[in-house]
């Protein structure tokens, strides 16, 4: 465990893309804590969802923290435009490309805040040389490219890693995929204190979208605690 605050991070890749604006803007009344943004391209993952623009259209419906999870290869050539967007926190995969290391000093640089991605396969090792560049690493506890999947849990062991890596500095420790009331508690018990969560916030939806937002992060909050 640590003794950050728990942050709920609703991925609007499970919300109505029809009305992507209202969405985050009911998940933000509704007590999410970030706004979580997943970009694909349809090469580095096989869905494709949305670009820079929209990330940029979505900015002013969101007062917190829009967080914006590239799922992209290579994502050099359109860093700029995610940057432009207006993004708090800029996350990129370690396996997106051979420079890493210089993407992420390009966001620092700009002023945004940078997360590191790491895949389910990928080990915590991977890390080790760009630690002090992030302010966030992401465990993907599935494979990424789509929402709905289960939690993969041999991901906990990594995430204890990770967050004995880190130490006492302020990186985020960030779990992505499959979280629900249950396994936010094993991810934060192994140490994580930012829970993306897009089909347990978005997914059962019934009449009402204040109220069903409302009770599943809440839900999911009361259980991580
Ligand atoms: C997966 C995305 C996740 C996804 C999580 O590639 O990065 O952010 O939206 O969705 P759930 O919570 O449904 O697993
Ligand atoms: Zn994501």
């Amino acid at each position: 465990m640590n003794d950050w605050p728990i942050r709920i991070a609703p991925s609007i890749l499970a919300g109505d893309f029809s009305c992507l604006g209202d969405e985050c803007r009911i998940a933000e009344d509704a007590g999410a804590d970030w706004i979580h943004v997943d970009v694909m391209d349809g090469h580095f993952v096989p869905a494709i969802t949305f670009g820079a623009s929209t990330c940029s259209a979505l900015r002013p419906h969101i007062k917190g923290v829009m967080d914006v999870h590239l799922m992209i290869s290579p994502v050099d050539p359109h860093l700029d435009d995610f940057i432009a967007s207006g993004a708090d926190v800029l996350t990129v995969h370690v396996e997106s490309g051979p420079h890493v290391h210089r993407t992420l000093q390009k966001i620092r640089n700009a002023g945004i805040r940078p997360g590191v991605a790491l895949n389910p396969a990928t080990p915590a090792s991977a890390l080790y040389h760009l630690i002090d560049l992030v302010d966030l690493v992401c465990v993907m506890t599935v494979n990424p490219g789509f929402g709905g999947q289960s939690f993969i849990s041999s991901q906990i062991e990594k995430i204890g890693g990770i967050r004995k890596l880190t130490g006492r500095s302020r990186v985020h420790v960030q779990v992505d995929g499959g979280i629900n009331a249950s396994t936010a508690r094993l991810a934060v018990e192994a140490g994580a204190d930012v829970l993306v969560a897009g089909s347990a916030v978005f997914g059962n939806r019934m009449s009402n979208k204040s109220e069903d937002y409302a009770r599943n992060i809440a839900e999911i909050r009361s259980t991580a605690k």
